[in-house]
């Protein structure tokens, strides 16, 4: 049986990744339907990578551009190999290094995928997640599972399986499996095979030192207004409320004369009346808690989230990435 279902009604449906509950998921896929799944970075939209129509319904469930690509998840090499077009010894070399795991690789599209699930280009993002669920949903539908984020477009993006659940509060034809919260935090880091050398598109916390450590050079891309990841554009991973980042020293000033406010901190101490949220000091804790804090700080409703500048060390890239989009306004 499986251990919990939400009431009937116009909500998602919410399951413990049971045997049942993962073997009726891949019948969903099967059938054209969207799962929401755990992986360790943040909770997947996914629907079969194969299936035009299923994706299209992931587009619209986000409210994503439609030449914005998603990322086809997979169990193994083995499986990547059937989404894309030439299976390179870099490619493999990465895999055995970094797979399963918050590594996502762009590839030629074989001719066989359907261009919308890579947003109408001729490459498609791959990756196998370092996650049970998502390892063992993948492997019960037994082929390739294309999933963006499962928040909508420009939000938060979701580590637990409450915040899918309030991202799609109305949709009634999804079924979202509760794997507890997401290990990593943030997302995969994505890196372009199709150029050399390698390109990160997107950092995360399979940093340039560990890939270059693999394959030698990689470049990095500053994401800000380049349109080859759309995705990356600089605003993203925002919460409503305005959002800045401020130094040690600003943020004790600025905090001595403004109105309440909610404060991220990670050293400094918050005086009264403010409302703060405190983040582990090392990043892999940062990471991890960092975008369930964003959304509680939003829910807050307060007239401004200001956060505790992070340390310039490469090891923070990724984490000051996501933050340097939170604060951007468009
Ligand atoms: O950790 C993750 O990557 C999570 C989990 C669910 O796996 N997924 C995720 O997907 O973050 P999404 O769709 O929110 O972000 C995918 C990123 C976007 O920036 C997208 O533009 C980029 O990957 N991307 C996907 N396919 C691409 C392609 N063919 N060429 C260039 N960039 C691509
Ligand atoms: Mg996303």
């Amino acid at each position: 049986m499986i251990g919990r279902t939400t009431a009937t009604g116009s909500m998602p449906r919410l399951r413990d990744p049971t045997a049942p509950a993962i073997a009726g998921a891949a019948d969903r896929l099967r059938a054209g339907g969207v799962v929401a799944f755990p992986t360790e970075t943040v909770y997947g939209l996914g629907a079969a990578t194969r299936d035009a129509a299923a994706i299209e319904r992931v587009y619209a469930l986000k409210g994503r551009p439609a030449d914005n690509p998603l990322i086809a998840h997979v169990t193994d090499a083995a499986m990547a190999r059937t989404v894309v077009a030439d299976w390179t010894d870099t490619a493999q070399a990465l895999a055995d290094a970094f797979w399963p795991g918050p590594l996502t690789l762009v590839m030629p599209r074989a001719g066989h995928i359907p261009a919308a699930a890579a947003g109408g280009r001729d490459t498609i993002a791959v990756r196998a997640p370092r996650h049970d669920v998502a390892q063992a949903l993948i492997g019960a539908f037994g082929d390739a599972v294309s999933a963006p984020s499962a928040n909508r477009s420009g939000h938060v993006s979701p580590t637990t399986a409450a915040h899918v659940m309030e991202e799609f509060a109305n949709a009634d034809d999804l079924v979202v499996l509760d794997g507890g919260p997401c290990a990593v935090g943030i997302e995969s880091t994505v890196l372009a095979l199709t150029h050399a050398p390698p390109r990160v598109l997107r950092p995360g916390s399979v940093d340039a030192d560990a890939l270059a450590g693999v394959i030698g050079a990689v470049e990095m891309v500053e994401a800000d207004g380049q349109v080859e990841s759309p995705g990356t554009s600089t605003r993203h991973y925002a919460p409503e409320t305005p959002t800045r980042i401020l130094g040690p020293d600003a943020l004790r000033d600025a905090l001595a004369h403004m109105e309440p406010c909610v404060v991220i901190a990670r050293m400094v101490a918050v005086p009264e009346p403010h409302r703060v949220f405190t983040l582990p000091a090392d990043v892999d804790g940062y990471a991890r808690g960092l975008y369930a804090v964003l959304r509680a700080a939003d829910a807050l409703e307060m007239p401004a989230i200001v956060v505790e500048a992070l340390p310039e060390a490469a090891e923070w890239t990724a984490v000051r990435d996501r933050l340097r989009r939170a604060s951007h306004r468009t």
